[in-house]
This record gives C-alpha cells, structure tokens and sequence, in this order.
C-alpha cells in the first residue's frame, strides 16, 4: 500500500503540471564548483551539437544489486546462477510514467521517436541537439571549458534545472557537470627506465627461488624483463593449455585512439608466444573509434594490454574495443560535434551484446574527484549488470601511488575539488574504488552500495615487491568499505599507527587496489621495436589473463564463469591466503607522503596480493 500511494502521490505531482512540458517549472538537478585547473573561456557557439544522454530511473535497481551479490557469493546457494541479458534489462527498465513524462517533454521541444535512441532497457535515452537547444531544455548555459595544463577544450556547465514533475524520472542528464578530462583517459602507462640494450645477459644465472612458482623456481632474467614465460611461472601456471573452443573469450577496451597493432602482436609472439605465431583478435570500433594499423600509429597502451593479456590465454578468442570520444577539443575550432564521454560509450554498446567476453580488462582512469557522483553512480550500476551477467572487469589501480603528484597548487594535484583547497589523497574513477556513495563535498546520496569491479595494483622484481607507484588507498565517493572487504581492511587499519594520514583519506571509503599482479619492465613491440614499459596498465592485463584461464578451466568443466570477483577474492584469501602471494615490502608514495605501506595480509598498495593459479585454478574448479 506504502508503495501504491508513493506511486499516486507522484502520478499527483505529476499532474500539477499541465502540457507544454517545457514550459512547467525548473528545478536545479545538479550544480559542481567551478572545477579546478579549468577556466571558463566564453559561451558556447549556439549551433554546436551534444548529444545529451538522459538517464531514468531504474526503481529495481535494488532486485539487481541483491542478485549480483547472491549469484557472486561463493557461500550463497545461487553462486554463479548469472542472469540472462533479458532478465537484467527488465530489472533495469524505467517505469512506464517515466518514459512517458520524459517522452512529453521532448515532444515538447520538437523530440520525437525518431529523433532519439533508446538503450535496450529504455533506461537511457540520447539526443543529439544544438547547444542553445540544450540550454532551452535545462535552462542552463554552456560554455568553453579549457583545461589549464593541456590547453583542451570541452563545452560544458556547471549547474543545471529539469522541470520539476521530471525531478523523480530523470536521474541525471549528460554532458553537464562532468569536467573529466579521461583525457588521455590518464592511460595508466609508463614508460621504462631500463633499456632493453643495457639489460645484463644473464642466461647462465641459477633462476630465483620463488616457493609458490611453477617448479618453485622463475628464470634468473625475469628480474629484469618481464615475458609471459615469467608471469606463467611466477603465477603458477606453466603448462596449463586454456580452450579454444568452450566459448571463453577475453576482452580488453581501448580509448584515446589508441590501436593494438597486429604486426607489433606477431614479433612478440615471434619472441615470446611462438606457438600463437599468426593468429590475432578481433577489434570492435565503438562509437566512431579507431583502428589505423599503420605501424608508426600504434598505441603503447594497446599494444602492452592486447600482448600480454592475448599471449597469456592463447588460444582463447581475444577481442580489442576501440572507443572513440570526448576528443580533446580546440576551443577556436566552432563545431566539434561529440565530446560525448566514452566509458557510458563503452558500457551502452557492450551491454547490447548477447555473448560479451567473460573477462575484460581497462587501464584507463581518471581522479575521482573530477567526476560527478551521479555520473559515477550510473556507470557503476552498469559495471553492475554485467557482473550479474558474469562478466569479471579489471581495471588498473593507477599509477600515482596515493595520489598523483604533490599538493601544489599550481599542479592542481592532491587538493580536494570542493572549493576548500585541502590537501587529500586522490583515488581514481572508475576503479573499483568508485561504486558506492555517500558525503562527497557538499552531497550525499544515499545509495546503497555496490561496486562490480576489481582493481588491479602493481608489483615489481622477483621476489616480488610493491611497486612505488601502484595506486592505492581509500575511496572519498564511496562509502562505506564493502562487506565482503571490511575484515580484511579492519585488520590493515588496525595496524596503522594512530593519527596516521588523518584528514588525507577517508578510512571508511571503499579500499583499493584488490588485487596485484607484476607492472614493469614489461617487454613488448612497439612499432616495430622490443621495449620495456610498465605501469598497472601491465597488471591489469596480466591478473586479467590469470582470471580469463580459471574461466576456462572452469567452463571446460560446465562450471559458469567467475562473473563479479571480488567476493570470491576475498574469501578465498580468508580461508586459504596461500592462493594469492602475500606482497609485504615496498610502499606507494604520492602527495608529499611516503603512501601506505604493502604489509601481510591485504593492504592499500597490492591488495591481497598476486595470483597463485595452480591453487585458484584447483579451489576454482571444486567450487
Ligand atoms: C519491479 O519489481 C516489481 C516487483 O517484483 C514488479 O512488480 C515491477 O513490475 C517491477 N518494475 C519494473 C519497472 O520492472
Ligand atoms: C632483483 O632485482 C632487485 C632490484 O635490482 C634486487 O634488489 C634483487 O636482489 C634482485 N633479486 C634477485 C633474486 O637477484
Ligand atoms: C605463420 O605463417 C607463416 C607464413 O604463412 C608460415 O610460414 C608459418 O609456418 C606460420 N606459423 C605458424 C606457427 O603457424
Ligand atoms: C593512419 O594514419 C596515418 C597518419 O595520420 C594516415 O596517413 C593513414 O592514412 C592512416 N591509415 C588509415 C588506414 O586510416
Ligand atoms: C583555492 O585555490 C585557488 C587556486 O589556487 C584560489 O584561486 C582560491 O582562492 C583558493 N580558495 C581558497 C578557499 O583558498
Ligand atoms: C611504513 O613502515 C615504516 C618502516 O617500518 C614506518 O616507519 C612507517 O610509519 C610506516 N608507514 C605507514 C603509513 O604505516
């Protein structure tokens, strides 16, 4: 009854107004501060195009998050029962009235059906209009935005108003507020210091005592290169063949135009894969993304994820996303027509496929802070419905240990972006670290938690350390820590001396990283050339190969895949540590600090460590 008369009161409210929509009463959706290290350059031309992206309200959401939880619960009886496409698409749909209104209100700008395309689960609904339009519509105005470091421009507004009956049937309207620069979408990658040329020889040193390794042994020269033969016996798993054929796939996204190149794949293969000599992936443009495989073209990015994360699951089926978007800008160029934000671009297309791979790795972010808590609030809940579907996604953990840089104020970094100039620690978006809410500056929302991915630290030389620069710490956004990491994350906090970083970090907030895997001196094929590079744009493939061969093993058993992860990390880590290597030296400086440091047990710079396949693959398997 409750529920009923909710129902009637807004059908109530809604009536109030009375058509023409466009002319009811606003009321303020949205407002940020004015973003740090942008200035605000002149109005926007009137006939430049957005393509406004409306979200709806998902009143089931609820229904999804609990079976995500339940069917990612090793305890739970319903462990890996994934929902179907069409079952999370009906948990995800809009109600009736908000369509509808929504709908009214378009018409009542001269937007019809035709004009528009919806999402599968009519959820989102996107537009393309001219600037003064978009203004009309949200009585709002845009303006020429220019990043301050860079010089790139985005059209943009720092407020905006809906009608008011809308209030309760528009979650948010994009882009707006969202000052992200996924600018170089902060591609976590970093070139090597070392030269390949300068590296010893050293294929006569005994090879390096590691007791959890294949054979309790990695090869002397893997303390200096990193190949796939070291991540397979650093991780246990030499000699384990994944299927071609059991309908297994891998998947890693691509941003920023950047192109994984198929000649830089066959030299690495040549070098380190020969068994998977001619064969290749399959890329998938996304939103005008693109594949130019001239050789000087290629991405250092693509080329590190789609080697090591293709040349660890061979033969696997493996595909590359190219998304386009949100290009940088120049503000004197008048008629830049998308600056459309491409991770909605990526989980819009993705969630439209039937067979997504079940394993898909991301080393692009952004700082959290830039990012609005209801744009971060959707894609989570995308991130969401395809891990009920029992997709796994890895992002990298970033490459600015606790934050990036210093807290300087002429570099913008390390300073909250409320207006109050404080110094704090600075986690990324869309780590994992981003899918729950709560007080962020002058907001609350008050959801409830979720966050559907896993976030992948770095570790360095064998044995293995933490490397300096893996990201790590404790999530602003999102509050509080999960349930499934509140023990393991009580017991680091435990150990912190009193007092530590106090203010620097919010020491309820979702932690990262999740996990780790190694993140330099990686050896790939850039353009034709052997080079080394790193970053946890390394680690995040590297623990995505690792988690696409468990899903093999176990869908060649008639096992469902992992789906969501981090449940299942955390408690095989409390009932059988020894499946993940305990990473315990080594520290993440950032913002003027030394970090945290890599402790026993899980801590904010590797998370509960690196993989262990042999024993995940045998627990996994059993499960
Ligand atoms: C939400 O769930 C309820 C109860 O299961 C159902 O009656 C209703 O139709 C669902 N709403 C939508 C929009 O699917
Ligand atoms: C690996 O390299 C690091 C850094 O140079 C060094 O400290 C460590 O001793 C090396 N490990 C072995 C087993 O030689
Ligand atoms: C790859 O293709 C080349 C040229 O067609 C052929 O000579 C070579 O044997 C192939 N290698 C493998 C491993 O299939
Ligand atoms: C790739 O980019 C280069 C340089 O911009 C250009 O000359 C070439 O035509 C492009 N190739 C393709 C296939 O688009
Ligand atoms: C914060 O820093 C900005 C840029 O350095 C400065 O313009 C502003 O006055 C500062 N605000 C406060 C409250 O200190
Ligand atoms: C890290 O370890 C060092 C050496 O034991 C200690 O001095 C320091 O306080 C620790 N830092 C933190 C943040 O725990």
């Amino acid at each position: 009854m409750r529920s009923l008369s909710i129902w009637l009161a807004l059908s109530l409210s809604a009536i109030v107004c009375a058509v023409p929509a466009k002319d009811c009463a606003h009321k303020l959706k949205e407002t940020v501060p004015p973003p740090r290290g942008w200035t605000k350059l002149r109005p926007a031309p009137a006939d430049h195009t957005i393509e406004l992206r409306i979200a709806l309200p998902q009143p089931n959401f609820s229904v999804l998050e609990k079976h995500l939880y339940e069917v990612s619960d090793p305890f739970h009886e319903r462990y890996g029962e994934h929902l179907s496409k069409e079952e999370v698409e009906a948990l995800v749909a809009p109600h009736d009235e908000s369509i509808h209104l929504v709908n009214e209100w378009l018409a009542s700008h001269g937007i019809y059906e035709d004009d528009l395309s919806r999402s599968p689960a009519k959820d989102w609904v996107m537009v393309k209009v001219p600037v003064s339009l978009a203004e009309e519509m949200l009585k709002t105005e845009y303006h020429i935005w220019s990043h301050d470091a860079s010089g790139n421009a985005i059209v943009r507004t720092t407020s905006y108003s809906i009608p008011e009956h809308l209030d309760e049937h528009i979650e948010l309207v994009q882009p707006t507020t969202m000052f992200s620069r996924m600018k170089s979408l902060k591609s976590t990658v970093r070139f090597s210091d070392v030269e390949i040329s300068s590296l010893a020889v050293n294929a006569d040193q005994p090879p390096i005592s590691v007791p959890s390794a294949s054979g309790g042994k990695v090869d002397a020269s893997c303390n200096e290169t990193i190949t796939i033969t070291c991540i397979q016996q650093l991780y246990n798993a030499v000699g384990f063949t994944p299927s071609a054929k059991n309908g297994n796939q891998i998947g890693i996204t691509g941003y920023l135009e950047q192109f994984a190149n198929i000649a830089d794949l066959q030299e690495f293969y040549a070098d380190q894969r020969p068994d998977a000599l001619n064969s290749t992936f399959k890329t998938i443009l996304i939103n005008g993304g693109l594949n130019n495989q001239t050789l000087s073209e290629a991405g250092a990015e693509a080329d590190l994820d789609t080697q090591f994360a293709f040349g660890l699951t061979f033969p696997t089926p493996g595909t590359f996303f190219s998304t386009g978007g949100s290009p940088p800008f120049k503000p004197d160029v008048l008629t830049p027509d998308n600056s459309n934000e491409p991770y909605t671009e990526w989980l819009n297309f993705i969630l439209k496929q039937e067979n997504p791979p079940q394993t898909i790795s991301t080393s692009y972010a952004d700082d959290e802070q830039t990012v609005p808590v209801s744009f971060a609030k959707r894609v989570c809940e995308g991130f969401a419905q395809l891990g009920a579907r029992g997709v796994s996604l890895m992002f990298s953990s970033g490459d600015g240990g606790v934050g990036d840089g210093d807290p300087d104020p002429a570099t913008q970094e390390c300073f909250t972006n409320d207006g109050r100039n404080v110094t704090r620690f600075v986690p990324l978006f869309p780590l994992p670290a981003h899918c729950e809410y709560g007080p962020k500056a002058n907001q609350y929302i008050d959801l409830k938690l979720l966050h559907s991915v896993t976030g992948v630290g770095g570790t360095i030389h064998v044995p293995e350390t933490a490397v300096f620069f893996s990201g790590g710490g404790f999530s602003d956004v999102v509050i509080p820590s999960s349930p499934y990491q509140n023990s393991a994350v009580s017991t680091f906090l435990d150990q912190l001396p009193a007092g530590t970083y106090e203010g620097l970090f919010n020491p309820n907030g979702r932690a990262i990283p999740d996990v780790s895997a190694q993140a330099d001196l990686f050896k790939i094929f850039l353009s034709g050339e052997a080079i080394l590079i790193g970053g946890t744009s390394a680690a995040a493939p590297t623990f995505s190969g690792i988690v696409s061969l468990l899903n093999s093993a176990r869908l060649s058993q008639g096992l469902p895949p992992l789906g969501f992860l981090n449940p299942l990390i955390y408690a095989i880590h409390a009932a059988t540590p020894s499946a993940f290597n305990d990473i315990t030296v080594g520290n993440n400086p950032g913002c003027g600090t030394p970090g945290f440091n890599a402790t026993k047990g899980w801590d904010p710079v590797t998370g509960v460590g690196t993989p262990n396949f042999g024993k995940l693959k045998d627990i996994l398997t059993a499960l």
